[in-house]
Parts: structure tokens; sequence; C-alpha cells
């Protein structure tokens, strides 16, 4: 039978265990957003978290590598516009091969660049006196990898799936109705967690996905605080209704107007 037992029928030690873990999972949860913060936010040059920050994360740092970046700011004086385009045009349209390099781009970093962009001249700078050293610096940016983004998924689906189950497990004993609404609430974070993942890769394709990043991770922020809230109130200064109390905890089907007190099902 299915029958629903409330939190103020369940055993003072077991209402203990839930608080427990309720406590230091709600502490990690607090933690696992201060990371999230700590690892996006300012990678777009802004100190707060933005869509922007995790299109960069995820999908790659669009138009720059950190040479057309030092051409187009602080490096701009050091080289006539004719001879950055060059430049510019030996990363972009040459596919930096070292043939083309060696024929056009060499002769322009050996007498505007490598007074100060030597070992010998600065060792703290980035050596610009041969193609490997340059290609360095125009690696693009793609984002997180595949590989990445496989490692991690798996580590989330496992982890998170894991903390989800344990508080709507917790959950569940808790009074909602219409039964409906506290099975939304029970659905929706496991939804949030395949949404969130699948977001990453789209996002890594379509940058504009960033919002479903999000999105999801606002879903799942939110599924958790109310499955928390209403478990550790229920749990300790709730009054569950009359018909609840004094059926044990399993409620009554009221036909007659009399109360029959039988396993409630949900
Ligand atoms: C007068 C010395 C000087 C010359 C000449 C010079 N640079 Fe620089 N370069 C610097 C210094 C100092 C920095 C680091 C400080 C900064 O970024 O403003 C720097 C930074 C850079 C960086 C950024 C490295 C990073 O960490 O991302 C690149 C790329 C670069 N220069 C390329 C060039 C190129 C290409 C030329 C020639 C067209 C050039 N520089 C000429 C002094 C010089």
């Amino acid at each position: 039978m299915n029958s629903f037992l409330h939190f103020k029928f369940l055993p003072l030690s077991l209402r203990m265990v839930y608080t427990m873990t309720l406590l230091v999972l709600g502490t990690g949860y607090l933690f696992a957003m201060i990371q999230v913060f700590e690892v996006h936010a300012g990678r777009d040059g802004n100190p707060s978290l933005s869509a922007n920050d995790l299109r960069i994360a995820y999908s790659g740092q669009s138009g720059g590598t950190r040479l057309e970046s030092a051409l187009h700011g602080p490096m701009k004086s050091m080289l006539p516009n004719e001879e950055r385009q060059v430049i510019l045009d030996w990363i972009n349209k040459d596919d930096a091969s070292k043939e083309s390099y060696d024929a056009r781009v060499k002769p322009i970093m050996d007498t505007r660049c490598i007074m100060c962009h030597s070992a010998a001249a600065n060792p703290h700078l980035p050596s610009l006196t041969s193609h490997d050293e340059v290609s360095k610096l125009i690696v693009k940016d793609e984002g997180m990898s595949i590989a990445t983004l496989v490692r991690v998924s798996h580590i989330h689906l496992f982890g998170i799936t894991f903390i989800f189950f344990i508080v709507s497990l917790i959950f569940a004993h808790s009074y909602l109705r219409p039964v409906w609404i506290k099975c939304v609430v029970i659905i929706v974070p496991f939804l949030t967690i395949l949404m969130d993942i699948a977001s990453w890769y789209l996002t890594k394709m379509w940058p504009a996905f960033a919002w479903m990043v999000i999105g999801s991770g606002a879903l799942m922020g939110l599924s958790f605080a109310i499955q928390w809230f209403t478990s550790m109130y229920q749990m300790w200064f709730y009054k569950p209704p009359k018909e609840l109390l004094e059926c044990g905890g399993q409620l009554p089907i009221m036909g007659d107007g009399s109360i029959k007190c039988q396993p409630y099902r949900e």
C-alpha cells in the first residue's frame, strides 16, 4: 500500500539523521555556489558573474588570440598599421604557416619586437624570435574541451543525483497539497541536472545557450531551497492538520463525514 508518513510520526532519531544531513548538504550547496562564482566570474573582464562569463568558459573567447589582443591593445603603437595587418593576415588567412611566417612576419618581429621580446632582452615577456614561440601566442581559445565536459558531466550526473535522491527522500515526508505540486517539486531538480549538463554542450556549440546554463542552475537551486526549507520547517515547527494527527500520520477518507483511517494513497 502506498502509505504516506509525515515527519511528525517519525522517530526522533530518524529526524535527527534527516536534520543533520540537510544541514551539511545545505552548507555544501553554499560552497558549491561560491565555487561556481570563483571559477567563472570575471572571465569577461567584469567582476560579476554573467552569461558572458559562461559563454567564454564553454565556447571560448571569440576573436582573440593573445597576439591579436596585444596588437589591438598594449602593443598597438609598436608598429605601423600595414605591418600589423600583415601579422593579422598571417594568423587568420595563412593558417599561421611557417613559410609565410619566415617570408613576411619574421622581418617585422625582428625589427619591431625582439628588442624587448627575446629571452636575452627580457625573460619575463613572451619571446618572439621564432615561429614556434610566436605560435604559442596564437592558440585559439576554444573554451572547455569535450573531454573536460565529459569528465565533469559524469561526476555531476552521479554526484548531484545522489544529493537530490537524499534530499527528496526526506522531503517526501512533508505534507503538501495538491499532491501534484509535491511531485513537481520532486521531479524538477532531477530534470535540471539533465538540462544543466545538456546546456554545457549546447553553449559550447551555440554560445547563446549560456542562458540555459544559468536557468537550469537557478531552477536547481530553487528546488533545493524549497525541499530544504519545507522539510526543516515541517520536521520541527509545523502542526499537521487535525485529521492527519488523529490517524497517526495517515490521511483519512472522509465520505459521509466520519473519519475513516486508512493508509493515504499518493
Ligand atoms: C619597448 C618594448 C616592447 C616592444 C618593442 C614590443 N613589446 Fe610587446 N610587450 C612589452 C611589454 C613590457 C609587455 C607586457 C606589458 C603589457 O602587456 O603592456 C608586452 C606584452 C606583449 C604581449 C602580451 C603577452 C601576454 O602576456 O599576453 C604580446 C603578445 C606582445 N607584447 C607582442 C609584441 C609584438 C608583436 C611586438 C612587435 C610588433 C611587441 N610586442 C613590441 C614590451 C614591448
